[in-house]
């Protein structure tokens, strides 16, 4: 069974991968992750993200990298955003993710075009999202507990900024497949979200 979740920072949709991958059994992909290892190398490098050429250098980073907490930042997150904009980038990472998707016995992965891209093929594709405003605060809070201290207008323009960014790119734009569910988490705490997507898992495993 291919599990494919995909919608914008902050909205809940790698938690819910996760929860989902250990329910099933199934091995998970955090896709942004390669993005950020991307993002991070470049700007390790001094190299411009926004410069093809210099994000396509970038590309083959080590694995253990994966690892690295210094993905996780806001600034790893942001250049991730805009080296994915390439399609030279995209096309580099696009055949490791259609292979973790399509390997013997199935995968959970999570992104922005898991369902529209990756694998369209997907058993079951959900579309996870929550208001701006909620995705902010979340964001805020996570930071906090970091010690980072950032105001909520500013996470906010951050979010928006990101997510126009994602939506806007030519290639691959984080986009609801036609035939995914949508799960707003909106007003869902992390166990409510999580059984909600496991029913609409169940669901359309159901009617196949
Ligand atoms: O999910 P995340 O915040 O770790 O993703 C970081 C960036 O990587 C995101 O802003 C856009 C890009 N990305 C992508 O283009 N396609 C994916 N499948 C996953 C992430």
């Amino acid at each position: 069974m291919i599990i494919a979740v995909d919608g914008p920072a902050a909205s809940g949709k790698g938690t819910i991968a996760r929860a989902l991958a250990k329910h099933y059994g199934l091995p998970h992909l955090d896709t942004g992750l390669l993005y950020r290892a991307v993002g991070a190398t470049v700007l390790k490098n001094d190299l411009d993200p926004s410069n093809e050429a210099d994000a396509v250098a970038s590309c083959s980073f080590d694995d253990s990298l994966l690892d690295d907490p210094a993905l996780k930042t806001e600034d790893a997150g942001k250049a991730a955003s805009i080296v994915s904009a390439h399609p030279l980038v995209r096309a580099a990472l696009l055949l490791r993710q259609k292979k973790f998707a399509h390997q013997p016995g199935g995968a959970v992965l999570d992104g922005r075009d898991i369902g529209t891209v990756i694998a369209p093929d997907a058993d079951v594709k959900l579309f996870v999202k929550a208001t701006p405003m909620i995705r902010a605060q979340r964001r805020h809070l996570e930071l906090r507990k970091q010690g980072i201290l950032a105001s909520i207008d500013k996470v906010l323009g951050d979010i928006r900024a990101r997510d126009e960014r994602d939506t806007k790119r030519s290639d691959a734009p984080m986009k609801q497949a036609e035939d995914a569910a949508l799960l707003d988490t909106s007003f869902l705490s992390i166990d409510a979200a999580v059984q909600r997507a496991i029913a609409l898992v169940e669901a359309r495993m159901a009617a196949k």
